[in-house]
């Protein structure tokens, strides 16, 4: 069935566990999380950034929003685990709005890049409309930078979730899901040296709010699928991710979302290299997105039984 993302991450901050969350731009990423949530009897959530909306609508960003959901409702309407679908990083009132309208589960709204105050009254508004239509929240707070060793605390400080301002926004906006910077960033190339979180300010921040948290730049960048990838021609020189201990711990400091999009595009690529590399005469797009569809439903099942969502559906 098609859920609220509320319903899925208030059970799994009750008992404790982890939900991935999931980036998807076309329909055989889809195909891969649906399949790997069955097989794992684990809630689902999918979600798209807004250049994934517009991607998907061919640069109109209501027929992107109305596609998504489509397809998303056509799965979730037949399958036994619930789905829910979200939008990733909203920063822009007009997309929000179709997300929206067009019947997204749940939507964030990314205003992290401002002042404390500004986003505090940003993300209130978009509360007070998402719930008047039952669409639950999510916003950020802190940016997005990697902890690394050299960099004095003072300038961790000045990035990093201050856990009293987020007790302070939780309240003030009523949002109902928060992202704390505590040492992540988007994409393959994370840390320069070893993988650290600020798991203190985590605490405190549960502690402080109570409600359940989100992991943004999550994905582990497994190095065998690295590994596999560069076999057939590709170069991810320097590339690292949020090692695997890492991210148990942060579940059990209070993390429930844990954003996944690289290590999905990774397991894809790497699965599409793989089979145009051994299969140079195949050109049905059926027979050769097979393996990377495998390749990604994989990694999203390894995912769920390490956060603790597997046959919590
Ligand atoms: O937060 C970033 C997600 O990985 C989506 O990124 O803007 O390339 O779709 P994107
Ligand atoms: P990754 O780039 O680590 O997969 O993070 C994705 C994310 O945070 C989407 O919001
Ligand atoms: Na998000
Ligand atoms: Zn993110």
């Amino acid at each position: 069935p098609y859920v609220n993302t509320k319903d899925i991450l208030e059970k799994a901050s009750k008992e404790g566990y982890a939900v991935p969350a999931l980036n998807i731009n076309n329909l055989e990423f889809l195909h891969a999380i649906i399949d790997a949530g069955i097989e794992e009897n684990a809630p689902i959530i999918i979600e798209t950034s807004e250049g994934a909306i517009k991607y998907a609508g061919n640069g109109d960003i209501r027929r992107g929003a109305q596609l998504f959901v489509s397809m998303v409702r056509a799965f979730a309407n037949t399958v036994p685990v619930p789905v829910a679908l979200h939008l990733d990083h909203g920063k822009h009132f007009n997309i929000i709005m179709e997300a929206i309208k067009a019947g997204y589960s749940s939507v964030m709204i990314d205003a992290s890049e401002y002042p404390f105050e500004k986003n505090l009254e940003e993300t209130k508004k978009i509360v007070e409309i998402a719930h008047s239509v039952g669409v639950s929240v999510e916003a950020e707070l802190g940016r997005l930078v990697g902890i690394e060793d050299n960099v004095v605390v003072a300038e961790h400080e000045a990035v990093l979730v201050d856990p009293n301002e987020a007790k302070e926004f939780v309240e003030n906006t009523g949002v109902d899901f928060l992202a704390p910077a505590i040492g992540t960033s988007h994409g393959a190339f994370k840390f320069k040296g070893e993988a650290k979180l600020d798991f203190d300010r985590l605490k405190k921040v549960k502690e402080l709010t109570g409600i359940p948290l989100v992991l943004h730049g999550a994905s582990s960048v497994p190095e065998d699928i690295v590994k596999l990838a560069e076999s057939y021609g590709a170069n991810f020189k320097g590339a690292k991710g949020v090692p695997s201990d890492i991210l148990k711990k942060a579940v059990k400091f209070g993390i429930n979302k844990v954003n996944t999009d690289t290590d999905l595009r990774m397991a894809y690529v790497a699965g599409l290299r793989e089979f145009l590399t051994n299969n140079p005469g195949e050109f049905d797009p059926r027979k050769y997105f097979k393996t990377a569809k495998e390749y990604v439903k994989e990694v999203i099942k390894a995912r769920m039984r390490l956060l603790g969502c597997s046959n919590k559906a």
